[in-house]
């Protein structure tokens, strides 16, 4: 493992000894790079306009949502003074060291971990959060898989109220050859038709234009990535029930200042699990885990 830049602009690089690789950066312990396959194929997208520097938010790879998914309620709730998305996408996280283990089938795996509590919060952020929480987010690298979990503890003397998701945005070939299975008879809200409500009535969900839609309450663990008719990720959902989809496509891509090059948007999609559907309530000195394990199956 090493500890590479200053500052904002530090991440924590780990590698297996077969060649995979993972980096995250401590600015929102964003994950930025996840490479399989010996350490040949990058997994996620990041924009090459992506700020890097502890700026504004990563455009790419895994920011961490937390406590609030989107714009919060305009007013009246415990979230309602944060940015879209929360505050945990753009803090600077603290590592808090790393642990090696050997799976049944005698790989290795690396696991990172990073923890943000109320303490470490800007003052603006505490401002509009002014509760005691603490988050610690493992990410674990495997040979063929990356997992990635949070875990979310009420330290205060009251319970609050949350939402969690991790933002994730994958590489793909090609947008008009990818379809995302897993979803039938799921209902979701489609962000693009002004919130409206529907149920997924195909099996796949191809991508042919904007795309908005927040799965809920999805029963099945696995949401699937194939692309030109071979599976390409499993992304499979831990104690999250809710999955968002989402490609800005070509008007919202270049209205992005930090999403580059603009055509890129046929080079991803966003594949976010997360409890996103209502509040996740959480008691004082009660703890809440959840996570996603993506698998890579090229
Ligand atoms: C998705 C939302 O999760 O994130 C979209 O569903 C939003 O509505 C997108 O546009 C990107 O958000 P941001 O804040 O990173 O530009």
């Amino acid at each position: 493992v090493d500890i590479e830049g200053t500052g904002s602009s530090s991440k924590v690089i780990a590698r297996l000894p077969s060649g995979e690789s993972v980096e995250v950066l401590l600015f929102g312990a964003t994950v930025t790079s996840w490479k399989s396959n010996g350490g040949t194929t990058e997994n996620l997208w990041l924009s090459e306009k992506a700020a890097l520097d502890g700026s504004k938010a990563v455009r790419g790879g895994i920011p961490v949502v937390f406590p609030v998914f989107g714009p919060p309620p305009k007013s009246g709730h415990v979230t309602s003074s944060l940015p879209q998305h929360g505050f945990a996408r753009t803090s600077r996280w603290e590592f808090l060291g790393k642990s090696a283990a050997e799976d049944a089938a005698g790989s290795n795996s690396v696991k990172l971990d990073f923890g943000l509590s109320s303490s470490e919060l800007t003052e603006e952020a505490r401002k509009a959060w002014p509760l005691d929480f603490a988050l610690v987010y493992s990410v674990t690298l495997s040979k063929e898989s990356l997992m990635t979990v949070v875990n979310v503890r009420n330290e205060g003397q009251q319970s609050f109220e949350f939402q969690f998701l991790l933002h994730t945005y994958l590489r793909i070939q090609d947008i008009s050859k990818v379809a995302i299975n897993g979803l039938l008879g799921v209902a979701y809200t489609d962000k693009v038709l002004n919130a409206t409500e529907h149920k997924q009535s195909d099996s796949s969900v191809k991508i042919t234009g904007e795309v908005d839609r927040v799965y809920a309450s999805i029963p099945q663990d696995t949401t699937s990535v194939v692309e030109d008719g071979k599976p390409r990720f499993d992304v499979v959902r831990d104690n999250l029930k809710d999955t968002v989809v989402w490609n800005p496509w070509i008007e919202k891509a270049k209205a992005m200042g930090d999403f580059a090059p603009d055509e890129d948007y046929k080079h991803m999609v966003c594949v976010e699990v997360g409890a996103v559907n209502g509040w996740q309530t959480l008691d004082k000195g009660d703890v809440f885990e959840g996570g996603q394990t993506i698998k890579s199956l090229l």
